[in-house]
C-alpha cells in the first residue's frame, strides 16, 4: 500500500498517494486545473505557462499548480473559489493572447483547441490591446508533414521536449531569448524524425498543424473511429478520423501498455495509400490482350476454375497483413476446400514467448535490458525505441547486442551470442540472472521468431520472475495469428508440391516478395489479391481488389500476444476479402460466413478460448503467461558468406518507412531510407572513403551508385544498406569510390 496524503481541494477532501502531482490530485477530487505545457509524458513539470495558477493555504503568491506535488494537509484553491486564482488566470490568458492572432476561425485547431476552450472559460471577455500584433512569415514549413504558424505559439515547449526527452532526436529547438523566443528546427533543416508527429497532438493550439489534414475539415463534420495501427507489429491504438467517407487524419488512442499515446510517421501518415492512383476495385483477369475488368460473377468463375484444375498443386503466399479472420477463412476455403497443399507464411512468431509475456511498458520499468539482433528497433517496432529510450533516462541500463550496438556482434551472430549469454560465468548472464527486471528483445531475422530469446529467458530463469520477460520483434503485423488462423483452418498436408499449379498470392507486401515473385515465375497460373495494380500488373493471371486495414473489421494480434480489434472506418470500394470467399467457398462446399464477427467466433473456439469479440474491448488485455514449452529446435542459421579481403558483407534491413503503402505516399519520401550504403571507419580509411562520396556497390555484375556513410559505430567487414536500395545485390559485395 502506497502511504497516503490527505488534502483539500476547492472544500472537497481527498486522498491519493504521496508523490501525486497536484493537478492528478485535484482531479481526484473532481476539480480541474486547467494547463497548457502540463504533460506528464514530457518529463518534469516546466512552469512555462502559468496557467494553472491556484491560491495555496499559507503562502502568499498564487503557485503554479502543475510544478506541485500533493502534501498532507494542503489547502487549495481554483478559480472555482479563490478570486485571486480567477483573476491571476484571466491575466495570464490575456498576456498569452497579447500576440495570438485569434484566427480560430479558419485555424485548423479551431473546434477543438485548448487555448480556444480555456480562453472562453478563464479568460478576458474582450481585449485591452489595440497596437499591431505580431506576425510572421506563414506557413513555415517544418517538413513536408508539418506545418508552422509561429504567430499562434504560446511557447509551452511541449514540441522541443517531446524532441529532446521523447524521440531524443533534438531537432526541435527554440532559438533567441525572452519576448523573441521561438520554435524552429535545428540549422533549419526539416524535422526529420520517425516521430515526428506526435508534436501535432502536443502542440495546444495551432502553432503545429498536420499539412495533410490543414483546411480539410472541420470538428463538427467529422467522426473518429477507434481501431488498431498495423504499420508494424506494435500494434498501436488509433483514432481514426473521418470526412465523407474518407479518412483524413490519423490520431493515437493511448494505451498506456503499448504505445502510451505515441504513434510513428509510418502509423499516422500512410493513410492517404487507400486513395492511391493505382488502386484495384474491380476484379482482372488477364485475356490475349493483357489485363481486363471482369464482373465479380466472372472473377469468381476464373477463379473456380484454376483451383479445380490444379489438383491440390496449390502454394499460398501470405502477407502476414491479414486480419485473423481472412487468414482463418482463407484456410477453409483453400486447405479445407480445395486441398491446397502448402503455404509461404511470412515470420513465424514462437509460442515458447508466452512464458514469458509482458506489456511493452514494462520495459520502461526494467533496470536491465539486452538487445540482440542486427536490426535497428527502430526500424522495427518504433515504439518499443522510445520504451527503450524512457527505460535508459529513468535509470536502466541498455545493452544493445548488434552490429552497431555497444556489443558489437557481427549480422548472423545473434544466436551464437545469446548461448555466450546463458553460459556459466558469462558476466551479462549472471547480471540478468540477478535482475527482478530485466528484459530480452530480439530484434532481427533468424532466431525461429523469438524461440531463441524465449530459450534464452528460460535458461535465466524469467518464468519464477513476473518483472522479468522476453519480445520478439517480428515484420510482419499479424504474422503470428495469420500463422495460427491458417493451420487452426484444416487438418491438410503442408507439403509444397513440385510443380505449382496455381499460387495464391494474398496482400501486397507478399507480392512484393522477391521469395514470392521467384515463385510466381514456376507457377503455372497465378491469382493475386492487392490494393495496387503496378505491383503485379505483369505477372498476375487473375488480380481481386483487396481492401486496406483501415476498411476492415477483425482481430489482429501485437508482438505482446495481445489480440486487438480492428474497426472498419471507412467503407472499402470493392466487396471485401471475407464477403467474396465466403462466395467462393461456397461453391467448394465450404460454409464460411462474410461477417468478420462470425468468422472470429468459430476461429475463437480454436485459438482463443471462445473469446467474443466485444470482450476484446476498446484497449484490449493482455492475456497471462502460460507454462513454458521447449520450441522445437530451431533451423541452423544460414552459414556466413565468405568473403575475400576486399569484399564486405552485405546487410539488408527492411527500414520503417518503406513499402507498398509509404511508396504511395508522396509527403512521407523525405522519411524513406537515403540511397546510402554504410561502412565502418575502418573499412572507409581501407578504400580512401568518406561520407557523402558516390561509391559503387558491386557484386556479381550487379553494380549500383550510392553515396557513403561512415559509421563509427559499425562492426567491421560489412555494408549495410536499405532493402528497397538493395534489391539486386549478393551476400557479398565490392565498395569503391565512384
Ligand atoms: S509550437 Fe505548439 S507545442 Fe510548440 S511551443 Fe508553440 S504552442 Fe507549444
Ligand atoms: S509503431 Fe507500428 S503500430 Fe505504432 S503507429 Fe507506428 S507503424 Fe503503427
Ligand atoms: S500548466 Fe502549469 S505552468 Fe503551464
Amino acid at each position: 500500500m502506497p502511504d497516503l496524503v490527505s488534502l483539500t481541494v476547492d472544500d472537497r477532501v481527498v486522498q491519493v498517494p504521496s508523490n501525486t502531482g497536484l493537478v492528478e490530485a485535484a482531479l481526484a477530487a473532481g476539480v480541474e486545473i486547467p494547463v497548457f505545457c502540463y504533460e506528464p509524458r514530457l518529463g518534469a513539470p516546466i512552469g512555462a505557462c502559468r496557467m494553472c495558477l491556484v491560491e495555496i493555504e499559507g503562502i502568499p503568491k498564487l503557485q503554479a499548480g502543475c510544478t506541485l506535488t500533493a502534501i498532507d494537509g494542503m489547502v487549495v484553491r481554483t478559480a472555482a473559489t479563490s478570486a485571486k486564482a480567477a483573476d491571476g488566470q484571466e491575466s495570464t490568458l490575456e498576456f498569452i493572447l497579447v500576440n495570438h492572432p485569434l484566427d480560430c476561425p479558419v485555424c485548423d485547431k479551431g473546434g477543438e483547441c485548448p487555448l480556444q476552450d480555456l480562453t472562453f472559460r478563464y479568460g478576458p471577455g474582450r481585449t485591452r490591446m489595440t497596437f499591431p500584433k505580431v506576425t510572421f512569415d506563414k506557413p513555415i514549413p517544418v517538413s513536408p508533414l508539418i506545418a508552422l504558424d509561429r504567430e499562434r505559439c504560446i511557447l509551452c515547449y511541449r514540441c522541443t521536449r517531446f524532441s529532446e526527452e521523447v524521440a531524443e532526436d533534438g531537432l526541435l529547438i527554440a532559438r533567441n531569448r525572452g519576448a523573441r523566443s521561438e520554435i524552429a528546427t535545428f540549422e533549419d533543416e526539416p524535422y526529420r524524425s520517425v516521430f515526428s508527429g506526435n508534436v501535432i497532438e502536443l502542440c495546444p493550439v495551432g502553432a503545429l498543424t498536420s499539412s495533410m489534414y490543414r483546411f480539410d475539415a472541420r470538428p463538427w463534420e467529422i467522426q473518429n473511429v477507434p481501431t488498431v495501427c498495423t504499420g508494424c507489429a506494435t500494434g498501436c491504438n488509433v483514432t481514426a478520423t473521418i470526412r465523407e467517407g474518407k479518412v483524413k487524419r490519423i490520431l493515437s488512442r493511448n494505451h498506456a501498455e503499448i504505445d502510451r499515446g505515441w504513434l510513428c510517421d509510418k502509423g499516422r501518415f500512410t493513410y492517404p495509400h487507400l486513395l492511391a492512383r493505382d488502386r484495384i476495385t474491380a476484379p482482372l483477369q488477364r485475356g490475349p490482350k493483357g489485363l481486363k475488368e471482369v464482373s465479380w460473377d466472372e472473377a469468381l468463375d476464373a477463379a473456380e476454375e484454376m483451383l479445380r484444375e490444379a489438383e491440390g498443386a496449390i502454394v499460398t503466399a501470405l502477407s502476414g497483413s491479414e486480419t485473423t479472420e481472412i487468414a482463418y477463412a482463407l484456410g477453409r476455403l483453400l486447405r479445407g476446400g480445395v486441398g491446397a497443399h502448402s503455404a509461404v507464411l511470412p515470420e513465424a512468431t514462437s509460442d515458447a514467448l508466452e512464458a514469458f509475456r509482458l506489456p511493452l511498458s514494462a520495459i520502461a520499468e526494467a533496470e536491465l535490458v539486452v538487445v540482440v539482433g542486427d536490426d535497428p528497433v527502430v526500424e522495427r517496432a518504433p515504439i518499443v525505441d522510445l520504451w527503450l529510450k524512457e527505460a535508459r533516462r529513468r535509470g536502466a541500463e541498455v545493452v544493445a547486442c548488434s552490429p552497431t550496438g555497444t556489443v558489437q556482434v557481427a549480422p548472423g551472430g545473434s544466436a551464437a551470442f545469446c548461448q555466450g549469454i546463458s553460459a556459466a560465468g558469462n558476466e551479462l548472464g549472471q547480471r540478468l540472472r540477478n535482475a527482478d527486471r530485466a528484459v530480452l528483445v530480439w530484434s532481427g531475422p533468424g532466431g525461429g521468431g523469438g524461440a531463441r530469446i524465449a530459450e534464452l529467458a528460460h535458461e535465466l530463469g524469467f518464468e519464477e520472475k513476473p518483472g522479468c520477460g522476453a519480445f520478439h520483434l517480428p515484420v510482419t503485423p499479424n504474422g503470428r495469428a495469420v500463422a495460427a488462423a491458417w493451420s487452426a483452418s484444416a487438418d491438410a498436408d503442408e507439403t509444397r508440391p513440385e510443380t505449382i499449379s496455381v499460387l495464391v498470392v494474398s496482400g501486397e507486401d507478399a507480392a512484393a516478395d522477391p521469395g514470392v515473385r521467384a515463385l510466381a515465375e514456376q507457377a503455372e497460373r497465378v491469382i493475386v489479391v492487392t490494393m495496387f495494380h503496378e505491383l503485379v500488373g505483369g505477372w498476375a493471371d487473375l488480380i481481386l481488389p483487396a481492401t486496406g486495414a483501415l476498411e476492415r473489421d477483425g482481430t489482429t494480434m501485437n508482438l505482446e500476444g495481445r489480440l486487438q480489434r480492428l474497426r472498419r472506418a471507412v467503407a472499402p470500394p470493392c466487396p471485401d476479402e471475407l464477403a467474396w470467399i465466403s462466395k467462393l467457398a461456397a461453391r467448394f462446399d465450404v460454409e464460411i460466413s462474410p461477417h468478420a464477427s462470425a468468422v472470429f467466433a468459430e476461429l475463437s473456439e480454436h485459438l482463443f478460448q471462445d473469446l467474443s469479440m466485444d470482450e476484446i474491448g476498446l484497449r484490449a488485455a493482455l492475456p497471462s503467461r502460460t507454462a513454458y514449452e521447449a520450441p522445437a529446435p530451431a533451423a541452423q542459421p544460414a552459414s556466413v558468406p565468405e568473403h575475400g579481403a576486399t569484399e564486405l558483407r552485405l546487410q539488408r534491413y527492411r527500414a520503417l518507412i518503406s513499402g507498398p503503402a509509404v511508396e504511395r505516399v508522396r509527403e512521407l519520401e523525405f522519411q524513406r531510407p537515403e540511397r546510402e550504403v554504410e561502412i565502418s571507419a575502418v573499412d572507409a580509411r581501407q578504400r580512401g572513403i568518406s561520407s557523402g562520396d558516390p561509391v559503387l556497390v558491386r557484386s556479381n555484375g550487379t553494380s549500383i551508385e550510392l553515396r557513403a556513410r561512415v559509421n563509427r559505430r559499425l562492426v567491421e567487414g560489412i555494408a549495410r544498406v536499405a532493402e528497397e536500395h538493395a534489391a539486386d545485390l549478393h551476400a557479398v559485395v565490392e565498395v569503391v569510390k565512384a
